[in-house]
Formats: structure tokens, C-alpha cells, sequence
């Protein structure tokens, strides 16, 4: 599948943006391992979420799913999961593989977790060591990338952990693990990662100590289950946020998006190039802060990027990148290694997309400079990054001529409905099975 997008600015609108990923794949696996039922709603049906949920559901646990959005797990208790009887099939999803990693590492089975070609690319040595340090027994291909063979019957214990990179799945897989562990287990992170892993534990009842960059968890009896609203995704809403800004005349009202103070690093660094971008009605959904997010079109400007926000805006870089070209003079991102090791090579892939379609770009080993211009039209590739695909999309509706962006399947797994809620903006997506050169 591809994307034919059409120059065509977004206008005035109120739109919904899906579930958060984020914390829709924690709902799952932490109502899993509750005590009683633990009904979700807003859960985000993109294929990520579902390989979880298909992958709880081989490891016993009842889910049901009375509609797209509507989740209901009859939680197994810590002890509960059951050996899965074949290969746990993660898909596309980091999160998924990492945070089951943490989970499995616990149990008294035996278990296998595999994912898709990109998937199968990722460092899992990240996780590995920690929970090996626990004493947990996880083997990986040579490099350090899945399939990852996970052996059961261990007992853990407890370790203090300095992570060497900021990075939530890795901490919340110790975490996970150490809810089974003896002893405490604490972690430090060098940058402040989204915490929605310790928010959740926290309603379920689960200590979890914090005291600045370390965190800490000791083993437990129970989690409590407890209902999960989960809110609208930032990273989701950040497409619709540069489609508007980048309109003419565009005022566009999204409801009821997570702004986690460990999430709104897009915010910032947007306001901070000019963006008009304001939060009315803010509430929580449960631990979890949201607010309506109203944004105008606006004139961007360029600057540097504080490197100190990359952890808190780590999946927004595709589509800054496209607010750093539209923006006047030139924007300067640094301190992005992180960006190398996603679902694609994010500073390679953008910066291919975007010289595609005549923008300047210098690629540097941990972040680009982004030279402001004008995108013409052309063919670009999303390297099967959803991020990417979904950010080019956006370059094209403010274009000058027509873009192409080759395969786009994988959106599904984060943002089922894109071209739809595009379209209800005001931008012209259209979805091709095939394009010229095929
Ligand atoms: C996620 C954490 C981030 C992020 C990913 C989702 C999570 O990865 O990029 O999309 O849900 O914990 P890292 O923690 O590895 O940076």
C-alpha cells in the first residue's frame, strides 16, 4: 500500500485521534497479571496492541473485546499466565517484545518471542542484560536481536540498575520483573523516560518508589485490577498538530490527549518554533493528565533543539524533521542516537524523504540540521516505518506537487484510521495498492 497525497491545507475542524499505545499495552499486560477485571476504554485496536493482546490471550488470559476501543481482561493474577504452546508473534512492536521480555523472564514456563522483519533488527541486548543480572536466562540471535528464547523457572532477585540509555521499555521491563523478584529492585535513568508503567502500578496498588532519576519496585503478592480510560496518543495527535499548524487558516480543536509531563517534549519544542498551541480542559484519566489541545495555523521558525527534551519527544523527531523544513531558517537536532535503532533508521529515513522532496538536510551520526524550505512534489519511501510514512504524508499536503510515500502498511500499527481523520481536516491521503514503477 502507498499514499497519494495531495497538496490540500487543513482547515477548521474538531477531530479524535486514537488511543495511546503506550498505555494500551501496558493495560493489557498489567490487567493480565491483576487480580479481577480490569475494563479499558479508548484502548488503541492498532496491530501492536492486538499482537499483545493475542499474545496474553496464548498465555491463558481471558480478554474480551466488545468493541474496537472497549477491552475487558479477567486479570490471572502474578501467577496465573499459562506456557503459551507455540512462538509469541510481536509484530512490528519494540514495546510488546521488551516489556514481555521483563514479564516472561518471570514465569515458570518457557517461552519464545518473535517478531516482523523490522522488529527482528532491534537490540534486545538492552533488556537481556539487566534481566540476566537478575537471574533470569534469555538467549538471542548472535547480535543481540530476536528471536528471543526465554527459559522459565527461575528465581529473580532484585539488582540496582543505571541504564545506559533513557528508555522506558527497558526500565519497565525491570520493573515487570521485579514485581516477581526478591528483594527491591531499582533503576536509574540517565533522562526522564515515560513513566506510564509506574502510574499504572501505582493504581493497582503496587509501591513504586521514586525519588528523582531512580525508581524502585519490590517483589509483591497482587496487583489490584482497576479500570484504565486511556487517553487520546500525543504521538498520534503530533500529525494532525503539524498538519494545522502548516494550514493557512486552520483552527482544529483535539480532544482528550495524554500530556504526560513525560510525553510533551513535541509541545515544547513546537511552541518554542512559534507554534500556536494551547491546552483547554485538562483532566485526569485516572493517574493519567489529559486536555484538549487547540492549534492554529502558525509561522514556524527555526532554532536547536534542546537535546535535553529528546527523551520526552523520542517518537515525534519523524515529524518535526517536516516542521524543521517548513519552518524559517535552519533547525538543529542533536543528541537523536536513539532515533538510529526504531522501527527504521529515523534520521536516515528522514533525511532521504526529505531531500526527496527538495529540502536540505545535513545527517549527522546523532541528528540532522534541517535547512527550511519548500517541498516540491516526488516519490519517497517510509522504509516500513509508520512515523515516517505517516510524517512524509504531512510534508505532502503542504507540497507543491503531488507526493508519493511507498509502503505504508505499517500505520496500522499505531494509528489505524490516519488517512480517515486526515481527510476529516481537510487533507486529501489517499491509500493506492499500487503505484508506477511497482
Ligand atoms: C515506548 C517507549 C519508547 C518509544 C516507544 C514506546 C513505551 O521507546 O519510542 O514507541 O511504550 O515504553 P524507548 O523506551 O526504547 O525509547
Amino acid at each position: 500500500m502507498h499514499y497519494i497525497v495531495t497538496p490540500s491545507k487543513a482547515s477548521s475542524a474538531s477531530v479524535e485521534v486514537p488511543g495511546d499505545k503506550s498505555v494500551s499495552h501496558r493495560a493489557l499486560m498489567l490487567g493480565s497479571i491483576a487480580n479481577g477485571q480490569t475494563n479499558v476504554t479508548g484502548f488503541l485496536p492498532g496491530e501492536d496492541c492486538l499482537a499483545t493482546m493475542a499474545a496474553m490471550r496464548q498465555l491463558g488470559v481471558s480478554i474480551k473485546q466488545p468493541s474496537e476501543t472497549e477491552v475487558s481482561i479477567e486479570g490471572a493474577g502474578l501467577h496465573g499466565l499459562q506456557a503459551p504452546g507455540g512462538d509469541l508473534d510481536l509484530g512490528n512492536s519494540g514495546t510488546a517484545m521488551r516489556l514481555m521480555a521483563g514479564l516472561l523472564a518471570a514465569q515458570q514456563f518457557d517461552s519464545v518471542l518473535t517478531g516482523d522483519e523490522s522488529l527482528s533488527g532491534r537490540p534486545m541486548g538492552r533488556v537481556i542484560k539487566p534481566l540476566t543480572m537478575m537471574g533470569a536466562a534469555i538467549e538471542s540471535d548472535c547480535d543481540g536481536t530476536p528471536p528471543l528464547q526465554i527459559s522459565g523457572g527461575l528465581r529473580l532477585h532484585g539488582i540496582r540498575y543505571e541504564l545506559p540509555v533513557a528508555s522506558a521499555q527497558v526500565k519497565s521491563a525491570i520493573l515487570l520483573a521485579g514485581l516477581y523478584a526478591r528483594g527491591a529492585t531499582e533503576v536509574f535513568e540517565p533522562a526522564v523516560a515515560r513513566d506510564h508503567t509506574e502510574r499504572m502500578l501505582k493504581s493497582m496498588g503496587v509501591y513504586v518508589y521514586i525519588n528523582g532519576n531512580r525508581i524502585g519496585v519490590q517483589g509483591v503478592r497482587r496487583l489490584n485490577a482497576c479500570d484504565i480510560r486511556v487517553p487520546a496518543d500525543l504521538s498520534s495527535a503530533a500529525f494532525v498538530i503539524l498538519a494545522a499548524l502548516l494550514s493557512d487558516d486552520a483552527d482544529i480543536l483535539i480532544s482528550n490527549v495524554g500530556i504526560n509531563p513525560t510525553r510533551i517534549g513535541v509541545i515544547d519544542i513546537l511552541q518554542d518554533m512559534g507554534a500556536d498551541i494551547r491546552f483547554e480542559r485538562p483532566q485526569l484519566f485516572g493517574s493519567e493528565p489529559v486536555t484538549d489541545i487547540r492549534v492554529r495555523s502558525s509561522r514556524l521558525r527555526g532554532g536547536t533543539v534542546d537535546p535535553g527534551l529528546a527523551s520526552l519527544a523520542i517518537d515525534e523527531f519523524p515529524i518535526l524533521f517536516v516542521a524543521a523544513a517548513a519552518a524559517n531558517g535552519k533547525t538543529v537536532f542533536s543528541g537523536l542516537e536513539e532515533l538510529r535503532v526504531k522501527e527504521s533508521d529515523r534520521i536516515a529515513a528522514m533525511a532521504a524523504g526529505l531531500q526527496a522532496l527538495g529540502i536540505e538536510v545535513e545527517e549527522k551520526p546523532d541528528g540532522a540540521i534541517v535547512h527550511g524550505g519548500r517541498f516540491h512534489g516526488g516519490t519517497v519511501e517510509s522504509f516500513g516505518d509508520h512515523r515516517v510514512a505517516m510524517s512524509l504524508a504531512i510534508a505532502g499536503t503542504v507540497a507543491q506537487g503531488e507526493v508519493t510515500v511507498r509502503n505504508v502498511e505499517t500505520v496500522a500499527t499505531s494509528f489505524p484510521g490516519f488517512e480517515a481523520c486526515m481527510a476529516s481536516i481537510g487533507t486529501n491521503i489517499e491509500v493506492v495498492e499500487e503505484v508506477p514503477n511497482d
